[in-house]
């Protein structure tokens, strides 16, 4: 049984130009299993892709095992990690997995600021952007930059997604935002940690609490916890 334990993934460099026709062939033979098309790209085009340090690829030795690589849109706003493929005998391993989570770091680091997104029907891609922090999302929230749309021209639900004028398809379009982050962080600072009296306190009325200051604040919350109490049972 195959293993992952020789298996590197790393930022395709020229040498491994040498792979993307193999690349290509295991795209098109993922398409014709699935029955939807993954984008078939050019030669020069991965090429391009692997001299910008824009691909990630995962070999076994020399053995051609997973790849996947970065596009941008809309003045590198949104970045997509497409063209994902994991070799079959090496899939369910957790390949895709680590392709995706290290396409996901070089795109960050890249493009700090742009918004990660990607359109699937598969589970596994789901559960994995899913783990990176992206969320489903409309089609409105993705690009509207027509090259990226134009790429779908070659799925076999294309007409879907032409007679629903783009907004949806069978797809779902899932969604990384960094500012995410910076929301979080706020989310983050601390919760201010209340008793039961801070709280019994607050639900007490006013004019019982300025009556009668020295008499404990303790008795006043008890009426009012022994009045909810006689409402309640009685
Ligand atoms: C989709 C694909 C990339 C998955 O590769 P993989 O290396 O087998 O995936 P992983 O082993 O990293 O699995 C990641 C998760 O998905 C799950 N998973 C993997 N294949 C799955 C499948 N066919 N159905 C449902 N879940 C699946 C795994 O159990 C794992 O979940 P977990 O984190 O809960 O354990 C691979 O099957 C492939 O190349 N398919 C053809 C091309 C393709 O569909 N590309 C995606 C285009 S969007």
């Amino acid at each position: 049984m195959k293993t992952l334990e020789n298996v590197k993934i790393e930022v395709a460099r020229e040498e491994h130009i040498k792979y993307v026709d193999v690349i290509n062939d295991a795209i098109d033979i993922a398409s014709k299993q699935r029955g939807t098309g993954i984008a078939r790209r050019t030669f020069e085009y991965l090429t391009g892709k692997i001299k910008e340090g824009k691909a990630i690829i995962a070999l076994d030795g020399d053995k051609f095992a997973g790849f996947c690589y970065i596009e941008t849109w809309e003045n590198k706003n949104f970045v997509a990690n497409s063209g994902l493929i994991v070799v079959d005998e090496y899939r369910g391993l957790g390949l895709a997995k680590a392709i995706k989570y290290k396409a996901f770091d070089l795109s960050r680091k890249k493009f700090p600021d742009a918004k990660i997104f990607g359109l699937t029907t598969g589970l596994a891609v789901m559960k994995i952007n899913h783990e990176l922090g992206y969320r489903p999302v409309t089609f409105s929230e993705l690009t509207m930059d027509d090259q990226f749309w134009n790429g779908c021209k070659s799925c076999v639900n294309y007409d879907i997604l032409t007679r629903t004028h783009r907004s949806k398809c069978l797809c779902t379009g899932m969604l990384y935002d960094p500012a995410w982050e910076k929301n979080n962080k706020a989310i983050e600072t601390p919760i201010k940690k209340r008793s039961l009296l801070d709280i019994i306190r607050k639900l007490t009325p006013s004019k019982l609490r300025s009556k009668k200051k020295s008499n404990s604040r303790i008795n006043e919350s008890g009426k009012l916890l022994s009045r909810i109490f006689n409402a309640l049972f009685y």
